[in-house]
């Protein structure tokens, strides 16, 4: 088979926030960079997001960095890292300034500046009263960012590679890593693609359970190509289950719902919120939010034929409101569910959305790993932002608007230190012929037809699995379970066969490894859930109820390789500010 090869300066796999605020910064320094997406990339997830970006702007009431950080150390339920926090909240309000100058068309007030809405988990005076803090552009923010840095993008010269499957990492011989081996879907053809630096931006992974917000394509590819490249993967017994996706499908109903005064009942006309969190009510962290939800439906209280949701009240606010304020999920509940939320009540339950965990980056976006139980390093050539990284400044729960906020802040600065790393790299180092070779194997892997178990039957029982076992509440029972049936559906991998293997627009091919990659990461969520004995934030165990201070103040690692976890401790000295020590979390 001949093999195309491309020598570029830097490669960007994934065409989200990250990947493009990245791209963007490269691109206009000049540099050659390739950009590859599996889809079109104003189709890329960062288009579903939707309540928007926060920054410390003050435009509707006082405003700090500090009492943001405050607020995303408090969410994280004290394991996001201090200094990475301060730094990402500190650089909120320059980000959202240059996304205004880029042209991305914000919501406005009458003053003429940023419209900035109440979020959950955010608070003034650390923790006094309720903050405005999450910069909206209506209800679809992450699509008014996502087609402008696309433009940005085309204007400087980034060049795509449009539906191109990125398959695996190519390194040298000192697992520094040298660029990836990627097919282009239309013809099934595979490229090499050479690069000083490469930088994962693919990306979550929320395709990994039966019912989430996530897109079809977040199927964890920059992870799972991480996990195989040697490197591990921080803290991902830390899920986020939205609390209010659309019931029974798992849209995402954005949190700018409560934020604009919409409020949660059960079957009681009650708002139970006023239980759960007396101060924050239904603006309280989204933990907190979607165990309420699931424990209203489990004693009982749930609404429907199956009392298996709850409502979401936004029809008070009035239809001006809904309107100008939350058209898309008008739109969204209208289309799945026939309900107009500007007249009636919409049914919602948790559904899976963000995973905190990831690969493990600092500030600047270098992947830093323990290599082989040594202590960690910098893998040579490899960045990673946006869902697919851990900085950490989530922790064990992200709040709402950093998300968008991680994206920009880390996409950048990525793309920023890239720029210094490729002036002191000038030469694109040697791809080892091993590396090459492996993964050139596992392109071919699914090339085998006949009788077997199909890849769509495989994936439905995974996702359904990890639903059962690694869903909002864990006990040791659950969970071990879970971890014995995802080993078992890996194994079980190798009897997948595709109805037809020509490489020709082979959809299923690409199918199949996605599940390759999903299964990867399961199995990396199920192995550090089962080991983690404490509740915090989206961990959340009925078995080990309290937060365990004195022993889990430390991020887990997963390897592939050896099926082995790791702990490393959680950075609690931010850059120039005190600590915020533990402390009881109350909303
Ligand atoms: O609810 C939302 O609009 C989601 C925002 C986020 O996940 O940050």
């Amino acid at each position: 088979m001949s093999l195309i090869r491309r020598n570029f300066d830097v490669l960007i796999i994934g065409a989200g926030g990250a990947g493009l605020n990245a791209a963007v910064q490269l691109a206009k320094a000049d540099m050659r960079v390739a950009v590859v997406s599996k889809v079109f990339p104003t189709r890329s997830h960062t288009v579903a997001a939707q309540g928007g970006v926060n920054a410390a702007l003050g435009n509707v009431n006082d405003d700090s960095w500090h009492w943001h950080m405050f607020d995303t150390v408090k969410g994280s339920d004290y394991l996001g890292d201090q200094d990475a926090i301060e730094f990402m909240c500190r650089e909120a309000i320059p980000t959202v300034y240059e996304l205004e100058h880029n042209g991305v068309p914000f919501s406005r007030l009458d003053s003429g500046k940023i419209y900035q809405r109440p979020f959950g988990g955010q608070s003034r005076d650390f923790g006094k009263e309720q903050a405005s803090r999450t910069c909206a552009a209506a209800d679809r923010t992450g699509h008014a960012i996502l087609h402008t840095l696309y433009q940005q993008n085309i204007k400087a010269r980034s060049h795509f590679f449009t539906e191109y499957f990125a398959i695996d990492l190519l390194q040298d011989a000192e697992g520094g890593v040298t660029g990836a081996l990627v097919m282009d879907i239309a013809s099934g053809e595979p490229m090499i693609l050479n690069a000083r630096a490469t930088l994962l931006a693919t990306g979550g992974c929320g395709q990994v359970f039966r019912t989430t917000s996530n897109a079809h394509i977040n199927t964890g590819d920059g992870m799972a190509m991480a996990l195989r490249a040697g490197v591990p993967l921080q803290d991902m017994e830390f899920f986020q289950f939205h609390p209010t996706g659309v019931a029974g499908r798992g849209m995402l109903i954005t949190e700018a719902s409560r934020g604009e005064g919409g409020y949660l009942i059960n079957s009681e006309g009650e708002r139970f919120m006023e239980r759960y969190a007396p101060s924050a009510k239904d603006l309280a962290s989204r933990d907190v939010v979607a165990r309420a939800i699931v424990t209203e439906v489990r004693e009982g209280r749930g609404c429907g034929p199956n009392k298996d949701y709850v409502l979401l009240k936004v029809d008070h606010l009035g239809e001006e409101v809904v309107a100008k304020r939350l058209p898309g999920i008008r739109e969204t509940s209208k289309i799945f569910l026939g309900v107009d939320p500007a007249f009636e009540p919409i049914p919602v339950y948790p559904t899976a959305h963000y995973v905190m965990g990831g690969i493990p980056s600092d500030r600047f976006g270098r992947v830093v790993a323990p290599a082989h139980h040594g202590p960690e390093e910098v893998v040579q050539g490899l960045y990673a932002a946006g869902e697919c990284a851990c900085v950490s400044v989530h922790g064990a729960n992200r709040l709402g608007g950093n998300s968008l906020l991680d994206i920009l802040v880390f996409g950048r600065l990525s793309g920023l230190d890239i720029l210094e790393y490729l002036g002191e790299h000038p030469r694109h180092r040697l791809t080892d012929s091993s590396s090459e070779e492996c993964a050139m194997a596992r392109f071919q892997r699914f090339d085998i037809s006949g009788e077997g178990i199909t890849v769509a039957e495989l994936r439905s029982e995974f996702r359904k699995v990890m639903e059962d076992h690694a869903g909002v509440f864990r006990t040791d029972e659950i969970m071990r379970e879970g971890v014995d049936k995802v080993r078992d559906i890996r194994h079980r991998l190798e009897d997948v066969r595709l109805a037809d293997t020509s490489r020709t627009f082979n959809t299923a091919r690409i199918e199949a490894f996605e599940l390759e990659n999903l299964i990867d990461v399961g199995i990396s969520i199920v192995t550090a859930a089962l080991h983690r004995k404490e509740s915090r934030g989206a961990h959340s165990r009925p078995d080990y109820p309290e937060r365990d201070d004195r022993n889990w103040m430390r991020h887990s690692l997963y390897f592939l390789e050896e099926d082995r976890l790791d702990y490393k401790p959680v950075r609690t000295k931010p850059l120039s500010v005190d600590s915020f020590p533990p402390k009881p979390r109350v909303y």
